[in-house]
């Protein structure tokens, strides 16, 4: 499967931003399959960095971007299938995933729940 980038906004404060990972990363792992998932955070964005150290990632490093023309830092996040698999994590049921798995390029998925 070739890297996928999912952006996200959410109402924030609520808990829904770690919902909302937490249900992504099913759809990655559990749904279709991939070995690590990758996510980039400016290091500004305490609530983002927050959320991807409570779903698990670890830190991976750093990259440069722009932002509004202006150079900025972000911080670079892993999470390898081995620890997503031993994390503490709510259930997630997948549905209707065989008829899209063309969207994603792949032939088939693993588990949908
Ligand atoms: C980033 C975003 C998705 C987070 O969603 P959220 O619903 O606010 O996040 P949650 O409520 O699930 O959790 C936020 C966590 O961050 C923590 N947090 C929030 N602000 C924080 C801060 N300034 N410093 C440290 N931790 C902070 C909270 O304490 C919470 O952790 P906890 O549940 O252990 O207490 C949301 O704020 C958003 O949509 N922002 C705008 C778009 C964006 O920046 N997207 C990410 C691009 S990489």
């Amino acid at each position: 499967m070739h890297d996928r980038v999912a952006g996200r906004a959410v109402l924030p404060g609520h808990g829904y931003g770690t919902e909302a990972r937490q249900a992504v990363l099913h759809l990655a792992f559990a749904g279709l399959g991939a070995v690590c998932a990758r996510s980039a955070s400016f290091l500004d964005n305490a609530s983002s960095l927050a959320v991807s150290r409570k779903v698990g990632y670890r830190p991976d490093g750093t990259e440069r971007d722009l932002r509004d023309g202006e150079p900025v830092v972000s911080q670079r996040f892993l999470l390898m299938r081995e620890d997503w698999e031993h994390s503490q994590r709510p259930q997630v049921l997948v549905s209707g995933l065989e008829s899209c798995l063309d969207l994603f390029g792949i032939d088939g998925g693993a588990q949908t729940e």
